[in-house]
């Protein structure tokens, strides 16, 4: 079942996270603008009851024998009119005089008890939308406590102020949160459909459509990751692309001698009187399409082998010695051909390879020397060091390389005249087998002319020496 809400999702976590900044932010928003202005409410009424108190006691203080009427005078004369409520009581606590008549709200008489006891007290709360003031102050003469004068205050009009202010305030909240979770929300939705195009796109790719690329705009962590993605999917097609064309090219070299094959052996078949010497022919050339078949077959393997990154260890190789034994299989085709090996080969030419892979390289490289050389041509091939590299040369006096072609020599199946490469036994493969078992050595090829005609193969690899490794 699928749940409604993934609480392991980005998006779910981006909302609690922007849901629990914004509390924060709005309850520090409510709080702290009221705290503080109630607070300078409070403070700006201890002051003003306090001086208004201390002056009432002090007139107070000279009344010699205080009653009702009196203390009413004095009032009067203050001009004390903005409390709702004066108390004053005598040194044992008893009313003198109280502007209401009595009634007790909350603290009064414990504030008065606390006031003959010469403390002074401050109250002040917000009731409603009223802040309610009390102050008591002690009333002494000679420092003998004679009473105690009680205020109190009710001040509609600033709770008001405050009370509003914290409405409005409460309004902007509301309307910051809503705008805030509807930005969240839009944002949040285009980031996710970005992300969710991105994995659509790898599943289209991952379902075999290499051609496929992710539109992408702008220059962010996801437009970046839509790129890169493309440029895999570029490589991945590039692959692909190789690996078909290999196999079609490998089937279609395999096709061709199957082919002969079949058709010379229907042929013995149908032809019930061939004579004895057709028949050796036939067969003759049948042994011969199935040599080139195998030739086929080897180099595929030999190069799948170079392809797999199975670890080969390699081994302190004399190049010398591999030259000496291709050149000792190669010397009937040279016969063959009128052409003539030139060799100059120095000791101690040892690198870091596999014979297999160097006796490749070498024969290579010589049988194509040869195999596409003139009549009376020759071959030279070269060994020395130079430096810390060892250099093995094989240059011709033959039909030579067109500049255009380096590049598409060393590929698989390449052959820049099929027809004369088929007649000399070829694929198209040695070279690619040259090129990759160079590379898997850490050795470089490089292809030029031979003056006045030929061309010239350069293959370096690094000295093995012992002190190097
Ligand atoms: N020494 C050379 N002189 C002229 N052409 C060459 C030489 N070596 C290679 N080539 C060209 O490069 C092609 C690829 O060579 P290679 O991979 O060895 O295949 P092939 O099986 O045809 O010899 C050859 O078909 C040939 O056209
Ligand atoms: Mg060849």
């Amino acid at each position: 079942m699928k749940r409604i809400i993934n609480t392991g999702s980005i998006r779910f976590r981006f909302f609690v996270f922007i849901a629990l900044l914004l509390l924060v932010l709005l309850l520090l928003l409510n709080l702290y603008p009221y705290i503080s202005a109630r607070d300078a409410v409070y403070q700006e009424k201890q002051s003003s009851m306090s001086s208004r108190g201390a002056a009432l006691a002090s007139a107070l203080a000279v009344l010699d024998r205080p009653d009702e009427e009196r203390v009413a005078e004095v009032l009067r004369l203050l001009d004390i009119q903005d409390y709702d409520r004066v108390i004053f009581v005598d040194g044992e606590g008893r009313v003198i005089y109280d502007s209401r008549g009595g009634g007790d709200d909350g603290h009064v008489q414990e504030d008065l008890r606390t006031a003959l006891s010469s403390k002074t007290v401050f109250r002040s709360s917000l009731k409603g939308e009223s802040f309610s003031s009390g102050y008591a102050v002690p009333v002494s003469a000679q420092g003998v406590i004679t009473g105690a004068v009680y205020l109190h205050e009710s001040d509609g009009e600033r709770g008001r102020i405050l009370h509003a202010m914290q409405i409005q305030i409460r309004t902007v909240s509301v309307i910051i949160a809503a705008a805030a979770f509807a930005m969240a929300t839009v944002y949040s939705a285009g980031t996710l459909r970005r992300v969710q195009e991105l994995s659509a796109s790898m599943r289209i790719v991952a379902g075999g459509d290499y051609s496929y690329r992710m539109p992408t705009s702008g220059t962010d962590e996801l437009a970046e990751l839509g790129n890169e993605f493309n440029e895999l999917t570029e490589r991945l097609e590039d692959t692909e692309r190789q690996r078909r064309r290999f196999v079609s090219d490998a089937s279609h070299e395999l096709k061709t001698p199957l082919a002969s094959i079949r058709l010379l052996s229907d042929s013995i078949v149908q032809n019930e009187d061939m004579d004895v010497g057709t028949v050796r022919e036939f067969v003759t050339d049948i042994g011969n399409e199935a040599e080139r078949l195998q030739r086929t077959t080897e180099k595929l393997l030999a190069l799948s082998r170079l392809d797999d990154d199975i670890q080969i260890v390699p081994e302190p190789v004399d190049v010398r010695q591999v030259t000496l034994d291709a050149l000792a299989v190669l010397r009937p085709l040279a016969e063959e051909r009128s052409v003539t090996i030139r060799t100059a080969l120095d000791d101690g030419c040892v690198v870091l390879a596999t014979v297999d892979d160097m006796f490749h390289i070498v024969f290579n490289l010589m049988e194509n020397a040869i195999k596409y050389n003139v009549p009376n041509g020759s071959v030279g091939v070269f060994l020395h060091i130079g430096g810390e590299s060892v250099l093995f040369t094989v240059e011709d006096t033959g039909i030579g390389i067109p500049e255009s072609e380096t590049y598409n020599i060393f590929s698989r199946f390449y052959r820049i005249d099929k027809a004369r490469s088929r007649e000399a036994g070829g694929s198209g493969l040695g070279l690619s087998i040259v090129h990759d078992a160079v590379k898997a050595h850490g050795g470089s090829i490089a292809v030029g002319q031979n003056k006045p005609q030929g061309s010239r193969f350069i293959v370096s690899f690094p000295l093995y020496s012992i002190e190097r490794t």
